[in-house]
């Protein structure tokens, strides 16, 4: 372990290796660490060593094992000797494992003493160096190779030193904003015949990577969701492995779905919520324009997200959070308002209405049907035009719906197991024919019973999902 940093550091320095650790070049291989410790260690202690500012300012979050070594025997399988790139190769871990399928290894990195660990692994567990090149891969040109592997850099546009990502995107040819990550699946997929990337589950729904998406469809032989958290940064991945000869995929997030176990819903659509509803975000400047007229309980109920459960609204019997405090019952002078820029806002609001929450596990909505409450951003709101308040809530609280959304929409809330809808998504939701059933799940929520009107909503689809989504509400059904 000690020898194998050693050696890193000093080729970060350029030192001449004394002879005992030359010799290291020579051992036979794989060479055995101390304490049975295996090569990647080195890319642990290496990432353990380098500051919290540096890890996030270069997304170097390094690989387990297990993950490089899936990801690394989808991608060369069935090639005979291929040589194998990691344009971000970090601690190595990937290269590592292809070394077990081939000699031909190639790391690159803008770290060069997450170069020089690489090479100081790979020659510890195969006794031969990799082509190596320190610099970046976003800008670079990259060595010849059949397949890229990796894990390259998550990094955030809200993060100040990750700027230049935008430049990057246009030299690509990519428009707009798009994650480091995706500009790496880019130009991997324009650079070898095969590639297996790990990447930000954003990939999959982000609208900044569509582009993405657009041009590396065709060839996506698969996409592995992981079934737990790899890093600690907090961001979900998957794995997304191309192959020119693959038949490509359409919807990406549809994959996603699949391997969370989301149903997949086949719904004759009789038009959709947007045409009998008018549907609204709010805003931020809503969300902090409200805040010197909220107070405690006495004025028009602001709904938050969190107050918001299938069919029940929990203001005043549940604490809500309002402008980073806690509240028993956020209220809105409404006299205050009154002379405010938002005046006519809340004068739109405040008819019947259903309010939707959003990041919930499936769709939640409640009615409001003396048109009281306020919505607190980023609660949505669907006013209806031509149907019943009850039937919108019907349809939002339907199984099949709540499976469309997750289907639609999954991976764009921040636990990729959440439903984050956009107004465009909700006014898109698709509606039943018109009928018994439908009403009859209207009457049922206004008895409270939510369990009835799903059992009758997947009836009105013709579609049966209900013992998915029951188990995925927040409570059974069997409301106090
Ligand atoms: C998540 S780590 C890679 C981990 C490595 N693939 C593994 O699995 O062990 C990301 C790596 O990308 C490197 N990196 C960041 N920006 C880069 C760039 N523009 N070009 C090349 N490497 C970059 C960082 O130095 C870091 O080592």
């Amino acid at each position: 372990m000690l020898a194998g940093a050693a050696l890193a550091l000093a080729r970060r320095d350029g030192i001449r290796l004394p002879g005992d650790l030359a010799l290291l070049a020579h051992e036979p291989a794989p060479f055995a660490l101390p304490g049975g410790a295996g090569p990647e260690l080195l890319g642990t202690l290496h990432e353990s060593l380098l500051g919290r500012p540096t890890r996030r300012r270069r997304g170097a979050y390094y690989t387990p094992a297990d993950v490089a070594a899936r990801l690394v025997g989808w991608a060369v399988d069935g090639l005979d000797r291929p040589v194998v790139l990691d344009p971000a190769c970090g601690g190595g871990a990937f290269l590592l494992e292809a070394a077990r399928h081939t000699d031909r290894l190639v790391a690159v990195d803008i770290d060069p003493l997450a170069v020089a660990v690489t090479e100081a692994a790979l020659l510890l567990a195969t006794g031969r160096r990799p082509v190596t090149h320190v610099g970046d891969a976003l800008v670079d040109e990259w060595p010849a190779a059949d397949v890229v592997v990796g894990n390259p850099p998550f990094l955030s546009q809200l993060r100040g030193g990750t700027a230049r990502s935008r430049d990057r995107a246009v030299a690509l040819g990519a428009k707009g904003y798009v994650d480091d990550a995706a500009l790496f699946l880019l130009a991997a997929a324009r650079h070898a015949d095969r590639v297996a990337l790990l990447q930000p589950e954003s990939v999959v729904s982000a609208a900044s990577a569509a582009p993405v998406r657009a041009e590396v469809g065709p060839l996506v032989e698969r996409i592995w969701v992981p079934d737990r958290p790899l890093f600690d940064a907090a961001v979900r991945v998957v794995g997304v492995v191309l192959d020119r000869r693959a038949a490509g995929i359409e919807r990406w997030s549809s994959v996603l779905a699949d391997a969370r176990g989301v149903p997949a819903v086949d719904i004759d659509a009789q038009g959709t919520l947007g045409e009998r509803c008018e549907i609204n975000a709010g805003f931020r400047d809503e969300y902090y324009g409200l805040a010197p007229f909220v107070r405690e309980r006495d004025g028009a109920p602001l709904i938050t997200s969190g107050l918001i459960d299938p069919a029940v609204c929990r203001w005043g019997a549940e604490p809500a959070r309002y402008g980073r405090q806690r509240w028993t019952a956020p209220a809105v002078d409404l006299a205050g308002l009154a002379s405010s820029p938002l005046a006519g806002w809340a004068e739109r609001q405040l008819v019947p209405k259903v309010l939707v929450a959003t990041q919930t596990r499936v769709i939640e909505a409640v009615v409001d049907e003396a048109g009281a409450w306020l919505p607190c951003t980023p609660v949505l709101t669907v006013v209806p035009v031509d149907l019943d308040p009850w039937q919108v809530l019907a349809v939002l609280l339907a199984p099949p719906v709540s499976a469309w959304a997750l289907r639609e929409a999954g991976g764009a809330a921040l636990s990729g197991d959440a439903v984050k809808l956009s107004a465009t998504q909700l006014r898109a939701i698709p509606l039943p024919a018109d009928g018994p059933e439908w009403d009859a799940a209207a009457a049922a929520l206004r008895t409270g019973d939510v369990l009835a009107a799903g059992a009758a909503m997947g009836r009105a689809y013709g579609v049966d999902v209900l013992g998915w989504w029951s188990a995925r509400l927040p409570y059974r059904g069997d409301r106090d």
